[in-house]
């Protein structure tokens, strides 16, 4: 149980939005921040209390925006500093925090420090990226094959762990870091609320620079991972997948960076905050001096989210948090702009307005901070691109090329299977009516990405508004319901069933209330019997939300019939 109050961004329910595609303001088929503070509204009546921005800065976007070519002005088509402050300070008045995205890892090659960098080999920024004569091993880049790019300028290789126009930068020459850190001082002193931290574990290598040992390259071992069958063959994948990269990531010095980073955030009024993209607890430090949150990936990391993989997810989990001398929080999301949309990824196309019900219920009533991606809410599906014309995701683009050129793929297929691991099917525009382009933009312009179709078949803001059974409004209803129960945001999770497969049921227990969750995920009723349960037994249940049709209150259960699919929370009272 937590010990002092929780602070701001344990009890917040964060909202990412992916700033390309969330609102056009100007009408010129990409998203904006007039576009986004005109929806602040929106955001508000949903009833999130933070946003985390996915990167707003210009940039040549080869990567969507995290190749930032300017850490301290706005993307010219996003709008100008005076739109990000507006956008701030209108988000502020209605109670919502933002959280902006930073990229440290790398920078674009457009970027004038990379350019200067890579002009000669004595210019001022010659060591701000990572240079070598030759490359020295068989690195890969994880989204475009070799990881060592030749400079002509120079006569000498870059390193970049993603695209090659996204060099990495050299962390360890300290004009670097305080480049860096005043471009961080920049926003927060602007009154961000926080930073995500993107890619965190590349930062540093290992400094032996010890070659990989998996006999395939990039391209290679995608093209395995797509062709394995048996789960042995994905054990493989897997394992090759780890140990190609293994020596890239977490690399000493990340520990002593993310301190000082933090010692920057805590110079600042108002609890600042720091999430980073990584699972690792470690980045937690001693609780006060390195990240306040690490995301709960695990539970996103499986093909169908199931009661035995939740129940197995949070145990482990919050076993490692509890070996931490501090009350580490847990964070919990299903889905952002890397990964394949909710809705469509655990959905089983039989009963995915139910199972889309369960999801949200599970990361809003889990213990810890929950992180939501823009269009989740109405249940917004992957749209698979299938033109490698159209891809904007230039990692895909790249896979596509390497599977016709070099692995004689078929060009139909290697279509196929560029649009499925593409990240642009689950970035397409927020689809906002039922009107052309889903309300987006103007019928007569042309999206960055195409808009979803099923904008017309009900999946769109204003439609699913007017419909009180919509996705939509249960999302309302039920960031409502989190908000007025205390033991939702704060409480201990207790799990209540060790091992049924159709439904999964605990308890969260803060000092003044007891709360129950019941997810029921089979198509079957199911009769829970709280006879030996001693938090529940001779209590009454007052039902404080359901999915499905029920009375107010219950009687001193013995037990309780929960419907197919139903999601069910419930106050545990002591019995008049
Ligand atoms: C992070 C971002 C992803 C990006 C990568 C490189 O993983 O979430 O979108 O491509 O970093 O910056």
């Amino acid at each position: 149980m937590q010990t002092s109050r929780p602070k701001w961004w344990q009890k917040a329910v964060f909202y990412q939005i992916y700033p390309r595609s969330f609102a056009d303001g100007n009408g010129d088929g990409i998203g904006d921040f007039k576009g986004i503070t005109e929806k602040l509204d929106y955001l508000a009546a949903l009833g999130i209390d933070a946003i985390w921005l996915s990167p707003h800065f210009p940039s040549p976007n080869w990567d969507c925006g995290y190749d930032v070519s300017d850490y301290m002005d706005v993307a010219p088509e996003y709008g100008t500093i005076q739109d990000f402050k507006t956008f701030l300070s209108e988000s502020h008045r209605r109670d919502i925090k933002v959280i902006l995205d930073l990229v440290l890892n790398h920078t674009s090659d457009e970027h004038p420090w990379f350019l200067e960098s890579k002009s000669s080999r004595d210019n001022l920024k010659a060591d701000w990226y990572v240079w070598v004569d030759t490359p020295p091993n068989n690195w890969q880049s994880c989204f475009d094959g070799d990881a060592w790019t030749y400079v002509s300028d120079r006569d000498q290789y870059y390193y970049h762990y993603f695209m090659r126009q996204q060099p990495d930068l050299n962390w360890h020459n300290p004009e670097v870091k305080k480049a860096m850190w005043d471009a961080t001082r920049f926003w927060l002193d602007l009154g961000v609320d926080g930073y995500r931290l993107d890619a965190l574990g590349t930062i540093y290598e290992d400094p032996n620079l010890t070659p990989h040992e998996v006999p395939m390259n990039l391209a290679q071992l995608r093209r395995a991972g797509e062709l394995a069958k048996t789960p042995e063959e994905h054990a493989r994948i897997g394992k090759y997948w780890h140990e190609m990269f293994k020596y890239q990531w977490g690399g000493p010095g990340l520990h002593d960076l993310m301190k000082e980073l933090r010692a920057i955030l805590d110079e600042y009024e108002g609890d600042r905050m720091l999430v980073g993209e990584d699972d690792n607890i470690d980045y937690m430090g001693n609780g006060n001096d390195e990240l306040h949150l690490v995301f709960n990936f695990p539970l996103m990391r499986t093909q169908r989210i199931t009661p035995s993989h939740i129940r197995l997810n949070q145990k482990e989990r919050l076993a490692q948090l509890g070996t931490l001398p501090f009350p580490g929080w847990p964070c919990n999301t299903l889905g952002n702009h890397d990964t394949s949309r909710v809705h469509t990824r655990y959905g089983d196309r039989k009963h995915d307005a139910a199972l889309a019900r369960l999801h949200a219920a599970l990361v809003l009533t889990l213990k810890g901070t929950p992180f939501l991606y823009n269009g989740e809410e109405i249940g917004m599906t992957d749209l698979l691109i299938t033109d490698p014309t159209k891809l904007r995701d230039t990692m895909a683009t790249w896979y596509y090329n390497s599977l016709v050129r070099d692995l004689d793929v078929p060009p139909e297929e290697a279509a196929l299977r560029a649009g499925e691991m593409s990240r642009d099917k689950n970035r397409t525009p927020m689809q906002w009516s039922n009107n052309p382009n889903g309300g987006f933009s103007p019928a007569d312009v042309q999206t960055w990405l195409p808009v979803n179709p099923d904008y017309a078949r009900g999946i769109n803001v204003r439609d699913q508004d007017h419909n009180p059974a919509s996705l939509l409004n249960y999302y309302k209803l039920l960031l409502k319901v989190r908000k007025k129960t205390p033991a939702l945001v704060e409480g201990d999770y207790i799990p209540l069933n060790r091992n049924t497969k159709d439904y999964f049921a605990f308890l969260r227990k803060s000092k003044e209330q007891t709360a129950l969750v019941i997810l029921n995920f089979s198509e079957q009723t199911v009769e829970l019997d709280f006879s030996r349960t001693k938090e529940i037994k001779g209590q009454n249940l007052r039902i404080l939300f359901s999915s499905a049709e029920r009375l107010l209150t219950s009687k001193p259960p013995r037990g309780l019939t929960v419907s197919p699919f139903e999601v069910l929370i419930a106050e545990v009272q002591p019995a008049k």
